[in-house]
């Protein structure tokens, strides 16, 4: 599962990274990529993707993408940190041992804390656990390790919170009852959606190409709708469409046909290409930039940094502020006159460079 679904020729020195990462255990087989795109705001977090991708190029292309992607979310969420990721190159199923993630965990040492690691596509707490007994700088852990656990909670909430406030720029009401909303993935971060929206009274249609992660929605939820595949979806009556399977979900067929007033959802790099966001505009449905409203995830693992260790509520009410980044986001595009993903690229990367300056103050340590 990678969001780019080809890979063009990419060189790490065309991009504004700060620093790329080839780390090699042969005996293991670790082959993995760690990306610092930015650390004006703070040491750069981002989880790790363990994913077999085809060529080392897409592995890059995509490290490249999703850490600067952090960068900026961290920045619109207030935090202080920095934009990282990286990538283990490989099936997990089969590649991933507690050599290969110690092994791993020992890079990630050698950055001296400049990266964070977290969970990622293929990478669970438990795993963060591994690479934890090799490494100073690892969130996501287990509960029972101190850790925050499951970050797709929080994720969700605050999915849902920019839903809300997107809502509010919208139809002035943040209320989604009655609503029909068109929830496309639903995994970690899916399913928790899928449950606060029906609880608000919202109708709602999913799908999945993984049958148990359907199953497992309409266990709980039996008035919710499934159809066949995505594309079914977005050719449905939707008021609100939510992309929380993999990336590049906005198409130029799929802005064309779709009905939705708002799209609000969990997957990183929603739009296929630049110039996607434009058109949105121009069909007048209000796109909740991704990173914008997915950061609570982030909130939740930043949180397990703090000088008294993860607490749960304090990072809800954090991701609670959600609603308000959205809804600020919104409405400085519609003043500005530009999409709203521009509106929040500029909020993101105002704060980098007025705070990130700050630095630059000599203070005895
Ligand atoms: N988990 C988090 O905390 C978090 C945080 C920020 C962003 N995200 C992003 O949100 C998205 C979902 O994350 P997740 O943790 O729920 O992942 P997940 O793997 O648990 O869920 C993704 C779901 O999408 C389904 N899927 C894959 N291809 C599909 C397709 N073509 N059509 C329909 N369904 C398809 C999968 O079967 C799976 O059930 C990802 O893009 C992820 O990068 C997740």
């Amino acid at each position: 599962m990678t969001d780019r679904p080809f890979a063009p020729q990419v060189s790490a020195f065309g991009s504004h990274h700060e620093q790329v990462v080839f780390c090699h255990d042969e005996d293991s087989g670790l082959k993995a990529i760690i990306a610092i795109y930015s650390t004006a705001l703070g040491p750069a977090l981002g989880g790790t993707r363990f994913y077999p991708y085809g060529s080392e190029q897409a592995a890059l292309a995509d490290v490249l993408d999703l850490s600067q992607g952090m960068a900026y979310k961290a920045a619109l969420a207030g935090l202080d940190l920095g934009g990282g990721k990286a990538v283990i190159i490989g099936d997990p199923a089969t590649l991933k041992s507690e050599a290969l993630l110690r092994a791993y965990g020992r890079f990630v040492q050698s950055l001296g804390g400049r990266y964070y690691t977290a969970c990622d596509v293929g990478t669970y707490s438990v795993d963060m656990d591994v690479i934890a007994r090799e490494c100073d700088f690892v969130t996501g852990r287990t509960v029972e390790h101190g850790g925050a656990g499951d970050s797709s909670v929080l994720t969700a909430f605050g999915v849902y919170q920019g839903m809300r406030a997107s809502a509010q720029h919208v139809w002035g009401d943040t209320s989604l009852a009655g609503r029909t909303v068109g929830v496309a993935g639903v995994g970690k971060v899916g399913h928790h959606l899928v449950s606060r929206l029906v609880e608000e009274g919202a109708t709602v249609i999913i799908t999945d190409v993984n049958e148990a992660a359907v199953a497992r929605v309409v266990e709980a939820h039996p008035q919710v709708r499934v159809v066949a595949d995505a594309d079914a979806l977005v050719r449905e009556p939707l008021d609100v469409y939510a992309p929380c399977a993999l990336g590049h979900a906005l198409t130029d067929e799929v802005v064309e046909v779709l009905s939705a007033s708002i799209v609000c959802g969990a997957a990183n790099n929603q739009l296929a290409h630049e110039g996607i966001e434009k058109r949105l505009a121009e069909r007048e449905i209000t796109y909740a930039p991704d990173y914008c409203v997915n950061s609570g995830g982030l909130i939740q693992v930043a949180d397990e940094r703090e000088s008294d260790g993860f607490h749960f509520d304090r990072a809800k009410s954090r991701a609670a502020g959600i609603f308000d980044t959205t809804l600020d986001v919104l409405d400085r595009g519609k003043a500005e006159g530009v999409p709203p993903s521009i509106a929040a690229d500029r909020q993101a990367e105002q704060r980098m460079r007025d705070v990130g300056r700050l630095r630059a103050m000599w203070l005895p340590s």
